[in-house]
């Protein structure tokens, strides 16, 4: 048997709030109830996640850094961040991990300071506009491209 494919699931800014928070955009799972889907998910596909959610970029970063030493995978949701930080995305570069971004809501369907990323452009893949759905979505994205190399 192969080891487990593991991956780090990341969260940005306010999707700590998931649930209350504009529930009319972003729907009315909560963070808890995603995380603990992922894991059913990532169970019975074998794999091993770890979830981390936080409102600091710089945590954020560090987390991302740590990821270097056992992770093969990252899914990520940089929130607000995805339109600012060209931090978070050197960091998710440095990685050289495979990344695939995701978005509860249609990003491109909304405000236009929406539709440009910094992290599109180094992740192997983007799914956006499913709600909670976008996140298993990703996994499974995450787990054929690690399972394919
Ligand atoms: C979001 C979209 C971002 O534009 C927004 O700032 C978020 C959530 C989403 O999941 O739809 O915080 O990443």
């Amino acid at each position: 048997m192969s080891e487990p494919h593991r991956i780090q699931v990341i969260h940005g800014p306010n999707l700590n709030l998931l649930g209350t928070r504009e529930p009319e955009i972003y729907g009315a799972t909560t963070l808890e109830t995603i995380d603990a889907d992922l894991s059913a998910l990532a169970a019975e596909r074998g794999a091993e996640i770890e979830c981390f959610q936080s409102n600091h970029e710089g945590l954020l970063v560090d987390r991302i850094h740590e990821a270097i030493r056992w992770a093969d995978g990252i899914l990520i949701n940089p929130g607000g961040l995805t339109h600012t930080s060209v931090a978070l995305r050197d960091a998710l570069s440095a990685t050289r991990l495979p990344v695939v971004e995701v978005h509860l809501s249609n990003v491109f369907a909304r405000e236009t300071f929406r539709h440009h990323s910094y992290v599109s452009g180094i992740a192997v893949g983007l799914v956006a506009g499913f709600g909670a759905r976008s996140y298993r979505l990703g996994l499974e994205a995450l787990l054929a491209v690690l399972a394919e190399s």
